[in-house]
């Protein structure tokens, strides 16, 4: 039996931050990462692809974004088949089977359906019922939302096994034509999973050291999706199509500005937090929105460049999956091993941002 956590589990930097649930033994509670999976479609959309549908180029779209190619699903796929993918890699890398989860949560822009949530679609393809199932709709942070949603769980006693999930296809919802340009160049589909476990460890032992967590919403419109909502005389109508309101819609600039203030600040906050230089930090995964925003973060906090791993040139940004592909590519090339400190930061749509530091 785990000891029970903290009714409440304040953040790091907040009073009252435990650093886990000590067990009277010096060691502690913490949720760890215990199996990683990912899943992207087979389908490569090189910008050129893109070229022959829209008035863009190869040239504009690598000087401003540094993406070249993104993945896009076959019709008939949907977010939760690529879930259902990634999360069968990570539980099979974990050990476990679905049946084993106590909680099952899923970050995603690009729902299956309005309702119910995702994750509950992505439980019935895992063939169990029972545990679980929720569903964050935080955009490009939802991943480090649901895993500071799964790390309170874990470190209080709740559960002890939580699959996260981050899944998107963006394909199907984008406007591919010269009026929607600016946002169709810019995303992917994909989906990663991570299982989480909780467990005793030592305070210099693995495990999620903190995670952060921001929004602003009087950024809300600055990107966001219109509609259908209940924001209008009808959920979707005539009048909603004729306005291109079920495009998505962006203010690059307010969103770039922001992006490279707030990961700064949520690295900055991260690391403080921990008792930690930037500088100990091994392996920065950080969302993928633009290759332009992490070179400014990187050069503003005088990071390493090698020390931050990219994978936008051949993903795109594929939002909520963003960081657990990264993460599972980082493993799969050998940059991410055991001991390492990790630093995943966010931002997006909302606006919200985050980090979660960690030791591998
Ligand atoms: N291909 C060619 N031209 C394009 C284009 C495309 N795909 N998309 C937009 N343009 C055009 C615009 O129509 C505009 O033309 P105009 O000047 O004739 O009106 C021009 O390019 C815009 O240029 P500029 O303002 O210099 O672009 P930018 O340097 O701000 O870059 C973004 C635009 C979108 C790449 C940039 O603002 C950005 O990356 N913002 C953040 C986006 C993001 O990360 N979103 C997801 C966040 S989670």
């Amino acid at each position: 039996m785990l000891p029970l956590g903290p009714a409440s589990a304040p953040q790091p930097g907040h009073p009252g931050y435990p650093p886990g649930v000590a067990d009277g033994e010096g060691f502690l509670i913490r949720a760890r990462i215990t199996g990683v999976g990912s899943c992207l479609p087979p389908r490569v959309v090189t910008n050129d692809d893109l070229a022959a549908l829209i008035d863009t180029s190869d040239e504009w779209i690598v000087q401003r974004t540094g993406i070249r190619e993104r993945r896009w699903v076959e019709p008939e796929v949907t977010t939760s088949d690529l879930a259902l993918a990634a999360a069968s890699e990570a539980l099979e890398a974990a050990g476990i089977g679905a049946s084993d989860l106590d909680m099952i949560i899923l970050a995603t822009l690009s729902p299956d359906h309005e309702f119910p949530g995702t994750a509950c679609f992505l439980q019935a393809k895992l063939g169990v019922a029972g545990c679980a199932a929720l569903d964050v709709r935080q955009q490009c942070t939802g991943f480090i939302y649901a895993v500071s949603v799964a790390d309170q769980f874990l470190r209080t006693g709740f559960c002890r096994r939580a699959l996260v999930v981050g899944a998107e296809v963006h394909s199907k919802g984008l406007d591919v034509s010269t009026p929607g340009r600016d946002l169709a160049v810019l995303f992917g589909d994909g989906a990663g999973a991570v299982v989480l476990e909780a467990g005793e460890t030592a305070a210099d032992g693995p495990g999620i050291l903190s995670t952060h967590l921001h929004a602003d919403g009087s950024g809300a419109t600055d990107l966001w999706l219109p509609a259908p909502g209940m924001a209008y005389e009808r959920f979707m109508s005539a009048d909603l199509l004729e306005r291109r309101l079920q495009f998505p819609q962006m203010n690059g600039r307010a969103v770039y500005v922001n992006a490279v203030k707030r990961m700064a600040e949520a690295v900055v906050e991260a690391v403080a937090a921990n008792g930690m230089k930037v500088e100990d930090v091994d392996l920065f995964l950080f969302h993928q929105a633009n290759l332009r925003i992490n070179e400014a973060v990187t050069e503003r906090l005088g990071l390493l460049p090698e020390r931050v791993f990219n994978t936008i040139d051949r993903f795109a940004n594929t939002t909520a999956a963003t960081i657990p592909l990264g993460m599972h590519e980082a493993l799969r090339t050998g940059r991410l091993e055991k001991g390492m400190v990790v630093c995943g930061a966010a931002f997006g749509s909302g606006f919200t941002w985050g980090s979660m530091l960690l030791r591998w």
